[in-house]
């Protein structure tokens, strides 16, 4: 089997959309981790439905509009310069050697928000650092970062890592629910780690005595409950926002509990295979919680009029997951930057096709269900 490509230091001329990475990277990326980036859970229904439910979907624009306005976005105290953030994905070393580094530099030159995951292959405070210095030598800020927090089996270490992302400059936490229990990763390469856990127990799915293989063993006490969101809440005075939320019951919970903010999500279609898309259960989330916190939606996000979409159906923001692995495999920090810049360039033109000149003038009267 031949060796992936190196990642190219020069931008090709024909790379001009987020699925001409998709197309380029697997040559950049050993079988496994293409298989395992790109996978999805099951016979991949959810997987497939995340890209199909943004196709159903068309767009009615209003004619001859005064098109002066910006893709800027104020969230939780920052501007970001579109409603566009880097999803937290773990093990980016896996696409390239600066990984998450990586990242948080492209972020920072575009001034959009990125979120870093508990299972970064890098530690989450040299992410900030990243970020920080590029910001300095850019004479700007850098990117807001929030920190992905997945639930560590004892309290004491998932406090330990809420504290090491408040004293590095993380700027919110990222609760994600919906995968402690999901089919267990890949084999990582040498070099890859979850190096912010060295030193804490890994949860496993091992056979238990009395025939329980999974509901009643250690792995499902260590998924999250509304008991551990309380605890969070209390352990923190940063922003919490929850992702991986797709009832509007749940929703209006999560935000009495004292969450944020909410990213609608199913997880890059990686969990519950069976999952709708996060884009058709937005406007039932956005009904229950009546506006109250921002909420951002992922999952399928490819193309500017995606992006649009969500917006009109209550999105604050969307996250990216996957195109930030291929951008990353394709040519690192300068791919990531352009994979984020292709996506933003497409939102503003489909903006102005619209004829909504800013994120505040699209709604739902804008869409139209195809064959509905
Ligand atoms: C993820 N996702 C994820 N989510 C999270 O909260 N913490 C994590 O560590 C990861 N890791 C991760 C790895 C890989 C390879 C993928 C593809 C996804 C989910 C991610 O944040 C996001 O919800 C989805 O990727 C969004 O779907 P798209 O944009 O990939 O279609």
């Amino acid at each position: 089997m031949s060796e992936p490509l190196p990642a190219l230091t020069e931008i090709p001329a024909d790379l001009r959309s987020l699925a001409d990475y998709e197309r380029r990277a697997q040559q950049h990326l050993t079988p496994q981790a293409w298989r395992h980036i790109q996978e999805g859970a099951g016979r991949e229904v959810t997987l497939r439905e995340n890209r199909a439910a943004f196709d159903r979907i068309g767009l009615l624009p209003r004619a001859m509009a005064d098109l002066d306005g910006s893709t800027r976005i104020e969230l939780l105290g920052r501007t970001h310069a579109a409603p566009i953030l880097l999803a937290p994905l773990a093990y980016q070393g896996l696409a390239h050697p600066e990984a998450e580094l990586a990242c948080a530099r492209a972020a920072t030159a575009l001034d959009l928000g990125m979120v870093a995951s508990t299972l970064a292959s890098v530690r989450i405070e040299d992410i900030a650092t990243a970020a920080r210095s590029l910001g300095r030598d850019l004479g700007k800020e850098a990117a807001p970062l929030w920190f992905q927090l997945y639930l560590q089996p004892e309290r004491e270490h998932s406090l330990q890592l809420v504290r090491r992302a408040e004293a590095a400059g993380y700027e919110a936490i990222v609760l994600t629910i919906d995968a402690a229990l999901k089919p267990a990763g890949m084999t990582l390469p040498p070099g890859v780690d979850a190096v912010n856990l060295a030193g804490m127990p890994r949860p496993r799915q091992t056979s238990v005595p009395g025939g329980r293989i999974l509901l009643g063993t250690a792995l499902t006490d260590a998924a999250p409950k509304w008991a551990d969101l309380a605890w969070l809440r209390a352990a923190t005075t940063l922003p919490i926002l929850v992702k991986g939320l797709v009832l509007g019951e749940d929703a209006r919970r999560t935000v009495e509990e004292g969450a944020d903010g909410l990213i609608v999500s199913n997880h890059g279609g990686r969990v519950l295979d069976g999952l709708p898309s996060a884009i058709e259960l937005i406007q039932a989330v956005a009904e229950a919680t009546a506006g109250r916190v921002p909420l951002l939606l992922d999952g399928g996000v490819r193309q500017g009029t995606d992006v649009v979409k969500a917006l009109a159906l209550g999105a604050k923001a969307v996250l990216v997951g996957r195109p930030q692995m291929h951008a990353l495999a394709v040519a690192g920090m300068p791919g990531v930057a352009h994979m984020i810049h292709l996506l933003r360039t497409e939102l503003e033109a489909a903006m102005a096709q619209l004829g909504c000149p800013t994120v505040d003038a699209l709604g739902p009267e804008r869409l139209v269900a195809f064959g509905g």
